[in-house]
């Protein structure tokens, strides 16, 4: 079969490049995948909504070039994303004996990708894995540059590996079945790559809103394309965030708190990052770094991706006291300091601490 018609995305990590592959259609055609080295099996994991969708396609286009395809569905949630559902796939690899040529394929959005992800970079210390991510948060940002990990119930994404996948196939295609909010969700990473990086991008977004939420194709194609664009620069300078990369965390301080402090899955990680970045917006605004049009111009964007704006009271008693206690748990916190990713004149972002009293003031205006 023929690949179809697709555009590329590289990233840049020497020995560990790999393509983004984007286009409509992919998942129907062997010929996408024909870069891959050849092995005897493949294991694709899914979880049980995507996989009656998608798996039997991309089953199908793998059969002449693994002998076994086998498949896993994973319970479907934020929720499931811990150790018991990652040992589900590490049951399944020696239940089949698989031997470490296996390659593993993750179609599925972030939870999926990211703990597929995770279970390559440790079954015998390492197979090579595929992300074939299926939301629009996945494409444009979690299949991404080798962030795999899993959630433990003091913090997000607290244990992981950075591991790099050999092919990111996004079939926009896929999409077409995202429910409404998903795709909200979705439009909360690609706005961030804005204010941290390219205001001609937020720019077009913000003229595009109706088209990206409708997920007319050649908008989220040119969408999914220049945010794998600005991710492939950051993460190819930074791969193991010991600086730069921290900036696609804009957001994510606040919204993190918000994930865990309601409990996971209550609030999606694409609505609480939307919040978090107007939280994160406010204090730059704060601290003097952008004025308060840039703040309200973010809001209204946010606004229009049908995304929530006003963050959730986590408790009744010291509201500020329990986003800063999560906060604290927070990656990028120092001996308990928690450093913020803020906007440094738009299109700038910087790291930085704040003190304690004004983010307490921020929480409490932002807060409903
Ligand atoms: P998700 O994986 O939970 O998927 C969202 C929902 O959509 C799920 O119910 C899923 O089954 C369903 N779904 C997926 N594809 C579908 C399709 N095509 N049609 C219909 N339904 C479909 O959530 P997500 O937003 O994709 O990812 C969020 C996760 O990604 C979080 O755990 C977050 O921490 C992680 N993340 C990781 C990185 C990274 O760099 N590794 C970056 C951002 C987010
Ligand atoms: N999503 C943040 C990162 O990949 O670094």
């Amino acid at each position: 079969m023929t690949p179809h018609a697709h555009q590329t995305v590289d990233i840049s990590l020497a020995e560990r490049s790999y393509p983004i592959l984007i286009g409509d259609g992919l998942l129907h055609s062997a010929g996408t995948f024909a870069a891959l080295p050849r092995g005897n099996t493949a294991l694709v994991v899914s979880n049980t909504t995507v996989a009656p969708l998608y798996s039997a396609r991309l089953k199908s286009a793998l059969a002449g070039r693994y002998e076994r395809v086998i498949e896993l569905a994973l319970p479907d949630g934020e929720s499931f994303k811990h150790w018991e559902t990652l040992n589900l796939i590490f049951d399944t690899l020696l239940a089949h004996t698989c031997d470490r040529k296996t390659v593993l394929f993750a179609l599925g959005g972030g939870v999926v990708g990211d703990m597929t992800g995770f279970a390559a970079a440790s079954y015998m210390r390492g197979v090579p894995f595929v992300q074939v991510p299926t939301t629009l948060l996945a494409q444009v940002d979690s299949s991404v540059g080798g962030k795999t990990g899993i959630n433990h119930p003091l913090g997000k994404n607290m244990i992981g590996a950075f591991y790099q996948p050999q092919m990111v196939v996004c079939d926009i295609g896929l999409l077409s079945s995202l429910p409404k909010r998903e795709v909200s969700a979705g439009l909360a990473e690609i706005i961030k790559y804005g204010p941290i990086a390219d205001m001609d991008f937020l720019a077009w977004i913000e003229a595009n809103m109706p088209p990206l939420v409708a997920l007319q194709p050649d908008a989220v194609t040119h969408a999914v394309r220049r945010s794998c664009e600005l991710k492939a620069w950051v993460v190819g300078q930074d791969e193991r965030e010991s600086g730069l990369r921290a900036i696609l965390n804009f957001g994510h301080t606040f919204g993190h708190a918000i994930e865990a402090g309601l409990g996971y899955g209550e609030w999606l990680h694409g609505e609480a990052v939307g919040c978090g970045m107007v939280m994160a917006a406010t204090l730059s605004q704060r601290l003097g770094l952008v004025d308060a049009g840039f703040v309200e111009r973010l809001t209204r964007i946010i606004e229009a991706a049908g995304l929530p704006t006003r963050g959730p009271l986590l408790a009744t008693a010291d509201n500020a006291g329990r986003y800063l206690a999560l906060m604290r748990n927070d990656k990028k916190a120092e001996a308990g300091e928690i450093r913020f990713v803020l906007i440094d004149g738009p299109g700038r972002a910087v790291m930085r601490p704040a003190p304690d009293a004004l983010v307490r003031e921020v929480i409490d205006a932002c807060c409903v």
